[in-house]
C-alpha cells in the first residue's frame, strides 16, 4: 500500500516541559479520506503544522507521497493543498478575485480558477463579494484555494468548525466529491466523532499528543461494538427468554424486566426490534448500551498519565 502521508515517531514541544506531539506515527493510505480525530488541545493543529512545513521537526520523519518533507522543501508544497482553520479572504473582493490573487502569487495558470470554483459549487457566486458569502461558502472557497494547483493531497484542519448544519453538510459533500470523483487523498482533522464517522474511510485518534487508535472506519466500528449490548425492556423477562434465545442464543436475563444481548452494530437494534414485534413479544423499550460514542470516550480518557516529559 502506498501512503500519501507517513510520519515515524514524530515529536514536537513548544515548551521544555511538555510534548504537544509525542512519538506520533501515522500512515494515510493514498486515496483515503483520513479523519484525524481528537478533543481540543489533543495536538491536531500542531501535527498539521508539522505535515505542512509550518513547523519543522528536528528529525527527518515526515514523508509526503514517499518523499522526505525536509529534503524536498520547498517543491514538496506543490504536492499538497492546505487549509488551516478559516481561510484569509479579502472580503471586499469577489470569490473569483480572491482566487485570482492566490493564482498570481503562486504562479498557477488562471484557467484553473473556473475549475476550482465549479468543483467547490461556487460558480454561481463567483462574482459576488465574499463578505456576502455564508460561512459554509467561505470555507468552500478556502478549499477551492487549496485545490487551485490541483494537488493530489489535501490537508484540512477542522474545516467544519464553527459552521451551521447546512455549511457542515456542504463541506462534507465537497470532501466526498473530491475523493470519489477526483481521487484526492484527504487528511481532515475534527474534534467530532460524528463528523469523522460520516465522511472518512480511515481514522486516527490522537489524545495528549499520543496516537491512540489507527484503523479503517469498519475496524473502528467493529472494535466499538464488540463491547456493546442491546438492552430489551420486557416485563416478566424470564417468561419470554426461551422465545428470544431461539433467535438470539446469547440473550440473558439481567433483571426482572431486562434482557441483554451482544450488539454488533447500531443498525442491528432496529432489526432486533422488528424481529421481536414479529414474534409478538411485548417489548416496552430497546436501547444500545456502549457503542461508538462510549468507546471513543473510553479511548480519550484512558492513559491520562502517559503525558510524558
Ligand atoms: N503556539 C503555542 N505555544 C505553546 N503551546 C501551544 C501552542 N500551540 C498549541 N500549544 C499547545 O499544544 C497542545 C496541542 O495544541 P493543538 O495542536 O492546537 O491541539 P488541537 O488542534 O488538537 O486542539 C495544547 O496543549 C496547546 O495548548
Ligand atoms: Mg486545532
Amino acid at each position: 500500500m502506498s501512503f500519501a502521508i507517513e510520519t515515524r515517531d514524530l515529536n514536537y514541544s513548544y515548551t521544555k516541559d511538555r510534548r504537544s506531539v509525542n512519538n506520533l506515527s501515522l500512515q494515510v493510505p493514498t486515496g483515503s479520506i483520513y479523519g484525524f480525530l481528537g478533543p481540543n488541545g489533543a495536538g491536531k493543529t500542531t501535527t498539521i503544522r508539522l505535515l505542512t512545513g509550518m513547523l519543522l521537526s528536528d528529525k527527518d520523519n515526515v514523508f509526503i507521497q514517499g518523499k522526505s518533507l525536509q529534503r524536498n522543501l520547498p517543491q514538496i508544497f506543490n504536492s499538497m493543498g492546505t487549509l488551516i482553520e478559516m481561510p484569509s479572504l479579502y472580503l471586499h473582493l469577489t470569490g473569483k478575485e480572491n482566487l485570482r490573487l492566490i493564482a498570481t502569487m503562486r504562479g498557477i495558470h488562471r484557467n484553473r480558477i473556473d475549475d476550482a470554483l465549479q468543483t467547490a459549487g461556487l460558480a454561481g457566486a463567483a462574482n459576488k463579494k465574499t463578505k456576502q458569502y455564508s460561512l459554509g461558502m467561505k470555507q468552500r472557497l478556502g478549499i477551492a484555494m487549496a485545490m487551485l494547483s490541483d494537488p493530489e493531497l489535501l490537508i484540512l484542519d477542522e474545516p467544519a468548525n464553527g459552521l451551521d448544519p447546512t455549511g457542515i453538510i456542504e463541506v462534507r459533500q465537497l470532501l466526498v466529491k473530491l475523493n470519489k470523483e477526483q481521487g484526492k487523498t484527504i487528511f481532515v482533522s475534527s474534534h467530532l466523532l460524528g463528523e469523522v464517522e460520516k465522511t472518512c474511510t480511515h481514522i486516527g485518534i490522537i489524545h495528549h499528543g499520543i496516537m491512540r487508535y489507527n484503523g479503517t472506519l469498519e475496524q473502528m466500528k467493529a472494535s466499538a461494538y464488540d463491547a456493546a449490548d442491546v438492552i430489551l425492556k420486557v416485563q416478566e423477562a424470564e417468561h419470554w427468554l426461551p422465545q428470544i434465545t431461539s433467535q438470539y442464543p446469547l440473550a440473558k436475563v439481567q433483571g426482572r424486566d431486562e434482557i441483554t444481548l451482544p450488539a454488533t452494530s447500531r443498525e442491528e437494534v432496529t432489526h432486533i426490534n422488528q424481529q421481536l414485534v414479529r414474534m409478538n413479544i411485548p417489548v416496552a423499550g430497546i436501547q444500545l448500551r456502549g457503542g461508538l460514542e462510549e468507546w471513543f470516550m473510553h479511548i480519550i480518557d484512558q492513559e491520562k498519565d502517559k503525558q510524558i516529559l
